[in-house]
């Protein structure tokens, strides 16, 4: 099959353009490059790279038939869609219209969408549910929820079949540290491998629900293959189901690098910070046969191996 990877340079598109090939379909990933790198793509003969805001794109820029378009590109940080609310906006918001639109002039029939966790914002009840009010803390969660509601709006005239993957803490190679926004996981992989200390914000009690990216790879590789009626909607959590706190993050790191004696500076809580959050998971395997196969311990294994 062939299949369109926005943001298919960046940290998760990256693995799902990989997985894609690796069960022999064919990629055209879009992608601007402003997070995303040329490098995380791997040289292969089924892969067509546009670089392209896929705002900007226009249907002649894309070989048919198309069986299926995975929208990850965005700006993916919380802290930019409060500095700068417009571009991320612009970015989060208006280029999922872009994509509804691509999607009814070359009558794509599948739209897979990277939305997050973020669209629950201070949710309490646990495990989060699907079904459970989405109240988003931040532009990003907002920007996350509204595409949802727009394609779960244009689904049914466009007779498009619409997946929404709401992700929890996806964690592995090639995420960006750089950010106070990244990933706790990024974030302490580069101190470690730099014998700098990590800032714990809290007592690290405190548990996420951390999923590796070859698994996040495979249930966007399940949504975009598996067959879905024409103008359905489906909104399904992306995690492992189980919750880890801080603490035992901390410890797996420390089997990894035996050597790293550095401090773990403890401070207050992040403003807004939950205590709790892992993902029910149900959803996403009776209706993708989606089954986590990577524990956090062998995810993180492998993400220090890839260093
Ligand atoms: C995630 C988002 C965040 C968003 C929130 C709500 C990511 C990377 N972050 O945050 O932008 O606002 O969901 O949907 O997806 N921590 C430390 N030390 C560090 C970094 C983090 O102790 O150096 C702590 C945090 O305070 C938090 C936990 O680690 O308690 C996890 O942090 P993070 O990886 O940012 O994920 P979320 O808090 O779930």
């Amino acid at each position: 099959m062939h299949f369109i990877v926005t943001g298919g340079a960046g940290f998760i598109g990256s693995h799902l353009v990989e997985q894609l090939l690796l069960e022999d379909h064919s990629v055209t990933v879009v992608d601007n490059l402003t997070t995303g790198k040329h490098q995380n793509l791997p040289d292969h003969p089924n892969i067509n790279f546009i670089q392209k805001d896929i705002i900007a794109c226009q249907p002649e820029d894309f070989i048919q038939p198309i069986d299926g378009i995975a929208h990850l590109a965005a700006t993916p940080s919380v802290g930019e869609s409060w500095s700068n609310p417009l571009e991320a906006h612009h970015n989060n918001l208006s280029a999922m219209i872009a994509v509804l639109l691509l999607c009814e002039a070359l009558k794509i029939p599948k739209l897979v969408f990277a939305s997050s966790a973020a669209v629950y914002g201070n949710t309490s009840q646990l495990p989060v549910l699907e079904e459970h009010p989405t109240l988003p803390i931040s532009p990003y969660g907002l920007q996350k929820l509204v595409s949802e509601q727009y394609a779960n709006l244009f689904a049914p005239q466009l007779r498009l079949a619409f997946v929404a993957l709401r992700m929890f803490n996806v964690f592995g190679p090639r995420q960006r540290p750089d950010s106070p926004y990244s990933g706790v996981i990024s974030i302490f992989t580069n101190a470690m491998q730099q014998g700098l200390p990590i800032t714990i914000y809290g007592d690290g009690t405190q548990t996420r629900d951390f999923v590796y990216v070859k698994d996040v790879a495979v249930a966007f590789t399940k949504a975009l293959t598996t067959p879905l009626p024409a103008g359905s909607c489906l909104t399904c959590n992306v995690g492992t189901g189980k919750g880890t706190s801080l603490l035992q993050v901390v410890n797996i790191f420390k089997t990894y690098f035996p050597q790293w004696n550095s401090k773990i500076n403890f401070t207050a809580a992040r403003l807004g910070d939950i205590q709790h959050s892992y993902a029910d998971i149900s959803k996403a395997s009776s209706s993708l046969d989606f089954a986590p196969q990577w524990l956090v311990a062998s995810g993180i294994g492998r993400l220090v191996e890839s260093l």
